[in-house]
This record gives structure tokens, sequence and C-alpha cells, in this order.
């Protein structure tokens, strides 16, 4: 069976054809604002030309011949996260509370687990950022290090192997599959050439095993939103009414409908996104529920001790862990032993030979109140990497730096020079 063909299986011929036509077409570029660090009128009194999606909040279209965003140093600074305007519906999806405990178990790059934190900005809430590729949870940690959380901890696991110590856990859990990417095929045309419906139906199998690992580790009461950015029926609704099917405590919910959203005609609860009817790439999200009330896992911990002196930045936070020679702090009550930590919550600081250097990722974290502000021509030597001579009434420590209010990273004052502390890998 060929992708069009396995495509006929649930779309009419005239409805593939308009979706393939639509493929061809050039895709329009996509941003979450990170409202925690630039208003949206400021945002767009620097970008203009951006267009307000119609519904999701924060986000912006914009074209990427005008604005070259995936370049800008406001991109690592966290102001905003670029990513696909269907996948940005994925998260906006689930309601996040105060006390959520939220497992994203196929994570990196980071994309729902970032737009989730930038959705809810205003919540309290706690979540673990998983993926079983140890170099792409590398890079999700980079990512969402940007964004300036301090309530994520990025993990590198095969949650089948340790569910057992996870049952009942979490609250809310996405589960964006790995799958066959057929609704990318735009962006990577090679994908389209490996297609077979041998390799669709064996991810079948695993996101059926997925989705049950999710099940068992989700609260009674709790959500899971699923996810793929394939157009196959077997990866899709075939993999919800399998799970339904053992299942008997899980229920669909539905998804209301909204222009551009398509609908199966037997599985209505779930939606797909076609770039035919809505304007970004592939993707489908299913919400499941779970009934009963089973008891609940026991998130009490002990509020461990901290060794270290972190009043300077007024940081206040239940544990501290130390995972080689970096420091962490999280309110995570999660038993964590059974997890590869990449990042245990907020990195605050390197220990180097005793002494304590802050962390980059302190910078993104923390507000603007206290930076030195840097005029232009000192930003861009900063971002270049160079040291600025510039003479405060200041005692010789770390200090952060500035520039339009946007933090950029860390100085070590010393004497009259801005010592630079910026990350070399990105130095330009
Ligand atoms: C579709 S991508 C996730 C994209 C991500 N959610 C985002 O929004 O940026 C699927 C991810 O699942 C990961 N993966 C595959 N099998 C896994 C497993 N058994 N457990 C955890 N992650 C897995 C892959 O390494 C890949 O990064």
């Amino acid at each position: 069976m060929d992708f069009i063909l396995n495509l006929n299986k649930y779309l009419s011929k005239s409805f593939v054809n308009k979706l393939l036509d639509s493929m061809e077409e050039k895709k329009t570029s996509s941003l979450i604002l990170n409202t925690k660090k630039i208003d949206e009128v400021s945002f767009l009194n620097l970008f203009p030309h951006l267009r307000k999606h119609p519904f999701l909040k924060y986000v912006y279209y914009y074209n990427k011949d005008e604005y070259d965003l995936g370049k800008n140093y406001l991109l690592i600074a966290g102001v905003y996260y670029i990513m696909d305007a269907s996948s940005l519906i994925t998260s906006s999806l689930l309601d996040v509370n105060d006390g959520d405990l939220i497992l994203d178990m196929c994570a990196a790059p980071g994309g729902k687990t970032i737009s989730l934190l930038l959705y809810n900005l205003d919540k309290k809430f706690e979540v673990i950022s998983n993926d079983i590729s140890h170099s792409r949870a590398l890079e999700l940690s980079k990512n969402i290090e940007r964004i300036g959380a301090s309530n994520v901890i990025v993990t590198n696991n095969d949650f089948s192997l340790i569910k057992n110590k996870y049952k009942n856990a979490f609250n809310k859990i996405i589960l964006d599959a790995p799958c066959s990417g057929s609704a990318m095929f735009r962006k990577n045309e090679l994908a389209k050439k490996d297609w077979t419906i041998e390799k669709v139906l064996s991810l079948k199998e695993k996101q059926i095993l997925l989705l049950n690992d999710a099940i068992y580790m989700l609260q009674d009461g709790g959500i899971i939103v699923y996810s793929t950015c394939s157009f196959s029926y077997e990866e899709d609704e075939e993999v919800l009414l399998e799970v339904l099917k053992v299942n008997p405590n899980i229920h669909l919910i539905n998804i209301p409908f909204k222009e551009g959203f398509y609908k199966d005609k037997n599985v209505k609860e779930p939606i797909h996104l076609f770039p035919s009817l809505y304007e970004g790439e592939g993707q489908f999200i299913a919400l499941l529920k779970k009934d009963g009330n089973d008891k609940k896992y026991d998130l009490s911990i002990k509020k461990e001790e901290k060794n270290k002196d972190l009043k300077r930045f007024n940081l206040n936070f239940n544990r501290q862990i130390t995972l080689k020679d970096k420091i962490y702090l999280t309110n995570n009550p999660l038993d964590l032993s059974k997890l590869n930590l990449i990042r245990p919550g907020l990195e605050v600081y390197e220990v180097k030979k005793n002494y304590l250097t802050p962390s980059f990722s302190l910078a993104h974290y923390l507000n603007n109140k206290a930076s030195i502000e840097l005029n232009e021509k000192e930003k861009d030597l900063y971002l270049h990497g160079d040291e600025i001579t510039k003479v405060l009434n200041l005692k010789n420590d770390f200090y952060l730096v500035s520039y339009k209010g946007i933090n950029l990273g860390f100085i070590k004052y010393v004497n009259g020079k801005l010592k630079n502390y910026y990350p070399k890998g990105l130095r330009h």
C-alpha cells in the first residue's frame, strides 16, 4: 500500500488531492511569545508585521523572509520559541491547575513542554520532561533553560522500565508519540520516500505500548493528551481504539470543534489538523481521561537541607540537588531516585574549585530588576564574548547584564571591567 492509498482509508479522493496540493505550498512560520520576558505590545513594536493567531494566546505567524527570527539574539534570550502552529495547539488543550504534576513522556526538542509552560506562566505546577534519546534530551534541556523555567526536570528514561515506581503519579501526561511523521512531509521529502505501511504498523504497536504506560502512570481523574504528526489512521484513531478496548476506565474527551479542525466520522472526539484546512503542518490530537478513585501516589517529601548559600538571588525552593559539578533547585515532590537526571530543576550554580559561578540558566530565570543595562554597542561586545570597560560603583562580584530590559547573561565585575560569562558556544 502506498502513502496516498493509505490516506484514502479515511479521507475522500478529493480531500486527499487538496491535502497533497497544500503540502507543496510554502509553509508559514510561527512562534509563541514568552510574556515573562516581554509584553505583546513591546514585541509587536520590534516586529510590527507579526500576525496574531486566531485563537491561541501569545502565538504569532511571521514571514521568515522578512524576519529571520531563528538567528535573533532574542531567541537565545528565551523571548520566544519558534514552533509550528498545529503543534502549538496540543498543549493549549490541557487545562493546567496549581499543584499539577505533569509528565511529558517523549518531549525532545521541547515544543510541547515549552508551550505548556508559556500558556500557563501564572500557575504553579511541576513537569518531568523526558526523552529516551540522550542527545535529544540534552537539546531539550537547553531549550527549556532559555525559557527561564524553574518547574521542569529533564530526564533521559525509558519509562516502560520504571513505570512501577510512578503508578498513578501524574495527573496530566503529554504523549507526543514517535511516529511516521507523514504530516511533516512538506518539510522532509526524504521521509515520504521512506514511507511504508510496515513501518506505520510497527510504530502503531510502539504507540499502543507507550499509551498503556501513560495510562498506568496517570492518576484517577487525570488527563492524557496524545498526539502524532502522522496522517495515518493506524497511528491515530486506531491506536486509541485498541487502547480503549483494554482499558475500560479510559474514555475520550471531546475537543470542541473550531474552524480549521477536521473530525473523523467514526471517532469524533479527537481532531486532525491538515495544512489544507488550517495554517500549519499536520497533527492529530486526542484527549483521554481516566475514571476511578484509586489511591494517589504519595507526593509528600522531606524538605531537603540546603548546603550552599543561595540568599543573594532570593532563591527559595524545597529541594537542592547537586549533580556532577552543578547545583539545581526544584519544588518537584517526586521520588527522583529511578530517573536519569539531565537537569534536575533550575540550574543555579557551577562549582569550580569550591567557588560558585552563577549559571546561564539563572540569568534566564531571574527578572531584570538588578541587571546592569548595556547600551547597543556594549550588547554587541557582550554577545561577541568581549570584555567591557565600565566603571560602576559596585563591589567585585557577579552581576546580570541586560539590553532593553532583557537579561543576556552574567558578567563578573572586577575593578571597572565586566568579565564576560556569555557561554562560549553562543558567542558571535
Ligand atoms: C515527535 S518527537 C517529540 C517532539 C516533542 N514532543 C516536541 O514537541 O518538541 C518524538 C520523540 O520521542 C522520543 N522517543 C521515542 N521512543 C521513546 C520512548 N520509548 N520513551 C521516550 N521517548 C521516546 C524520540 O526520541 C523523539 O524525540
